[in-house]
């Protein structure tokens, strides 16, 4: 099915319904990773209780992956986490500050989540597709991102 405003909502419908099972987290990470094909690592980064400006990875759905820890600054990870601001990298060969997880990783999104006004994690896409991240993608997952929050 293509990747339309259609199949945006009942991916907002489905992840409502995912939330409601066990593992929320990750059955999100599995449905995304699953329905978009333009989606090949889908994970969660935490703020890491134990360190200061430190992500750690959470629940995901693909490669593991060694960048298990990452401090704000560090990558499109971090420098998301520094700003509070959706990162997309539609060449990650253009972006210098850029940590790899897979030599096949061509692009990357990474959208922060907060919750009463604080960062609580990001949502972290990979894909294996020069450029594929539209509008769309922004508007389905700003939308996962206010539905998981209180899952953080
Ligand atoms: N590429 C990320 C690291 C995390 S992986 O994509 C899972 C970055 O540059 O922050």
């Amino acid at each position: 099915m293509a990747f339309d405003e259609k199949k945006v909502k009942e991916l907002m419908d489905e992840a409502e319904t995912a939330l409601r099972g066990s593992d929320p987290l990750e059955a999100v990470c599995r449905l995304l990773r699953d329905r978009v094909e333009h989606y090949d690592w889908v994970g969660f980064y935490l703020l890491d209780p134990e360190r200061e400006r430190e992500l750690v990875i959470g629940p995901f759905a693909g490669e593991p992956t060694e960048h298990t820890n990452i401090g704000f600054g560090q990558g499109i990870c971090g420098q998301a986490a520094e700003t509070g601001k959706l990162f997309l990298v539609q060449d990650v060969t253009r972006e210098e500050n850029y940590l790899s997880c897979s030599p096949e990783v061509r692009s990357e999104i990474v959208l922060p989540i907060f919750r009463d006004g604080g960062l609580v994690g990001e949502l972290d896409i990979d894909s294996h597709r020069s450029e594929p991240f539209t509008m769309l993608d922004t508007v389905l997952l700003e939308g996962i991102c206010r539905m998981v929050s209180p899952y953080l």
